[in-house]
């Protein structure tokens, strides 16, 4: 179990284990008799019925399944629809690998609002955005800027944990992306603050990366208007490359005195 977990593997897909070497023999053994009757397990359809496997759950995602989130989004007007607009959405694969929806921490009065990529282990399990590590890191960060959870709305642009904290795909993020833009939306923040590259990208639309990006404001635009916008270095990247800390440092003196000017 240790060396599967040094390896990145923290959760079981399945209920039960599958003898993937039983598998290939009889996968070997259906060549070699030349007959389809006995189908490898990997060739079996994915239509299971529920009772075999959650991912029996799974949708297909396609540009419908884009089309669906933006549509339900729309129904949301208050914070509270859209979690629960979230909470019954099955688009998104992700949901049935996770233990929690992530949805938000923080004042949603709050004036800034931080965007970070998507949950990890600590967040899957307490259901909270940033609480592990890096969400540690980036509370001293805030503190150091005069800002805390009362301070501050956060959430994610995925709101369940990728298994093994794989990056999200891109169609992941497509079928996620109304969600958090709609999110942004209710919360209406004067100033906002993207954690590390997955985020910027996604909210500004851009293939630049974060060493671009970060530093300079930029503008989100909603339906609404324009929210002032400072991409910046993820705390888990600043965790492995203590050196680069300055440059969010700067960031967030930039963050502090944009904040102040407004009179907090
Ligand atoms: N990293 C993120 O991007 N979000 C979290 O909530 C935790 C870690």
């Amino acid at each position: 179990l240790h060396w599967y977990k040094h390896a990145g593997v923290d959760m079981a897909l399945e209920d039960a284990t599958v003898d993937r070497f039983a598998e290939f023999k009889k996968q070997m053994d259906a060549r070699k008799d030349n007959t389809a009757r006995t189908r490898p397990r990997l060739t079996t359809p994915l239509k299971s019925t529920s009772a075999q496997s959650p991912m029996s759950d799974a949708a297909i995602p396609d540009e419908s399944v884009v089309a669906d989130a933006r549509k339900q989004v729309k129904e949301a007007k208050s914070l509270e629809e859209l979690r629960e607009i979230l909470a019954g959405f099955k688009g998104c694969n992700l949901r049935l690998g996770a233990k929690s929806m992530v949805f938000a921490d923080g004042n949603p009065k709050a004036e800034i609002m931080l965007v970070g990529e998507a949950p990890g282990r600590d967040e899957d399990i307490s259901g909270i955005p940033f609480v592990g590590r890096s969400g540690q890191l980036l509370d001293r960060m805030l503190e150091a800027i005069g800002l805390n959870r009362e301070t501050v709305y956060i959430s994610n642009v995925i709101p369940w944990r990728p298994p093994g904290n794989r990056t999200p795909t891109p169609q992941e993020t497509e079928i996620c992306r109304p969600f958090i833009e709609r999110h942004i939306e209710l919360v209406a923040p004067k100033v906002l603050i993207l954690l590390g590259g997955a985020s910027a990208k996604t909210l500004l639309n851009t293939t630049q990366g974060i060493v671009k990006l970060r530093g300079r404001w930029a503008k989100y635009k909603t339906a609404s208007g324009e929210i002032d916008c400072m991409p910046t270095l993820h705390p888990a990247y600043l965790l492995r490359q203590p050196a680069q800390k300055k440059l969010a440092w700067q960031d967030f003196l930039k963050i502090k005195i944009k904040n102040n000017g407004s009179g907090n």
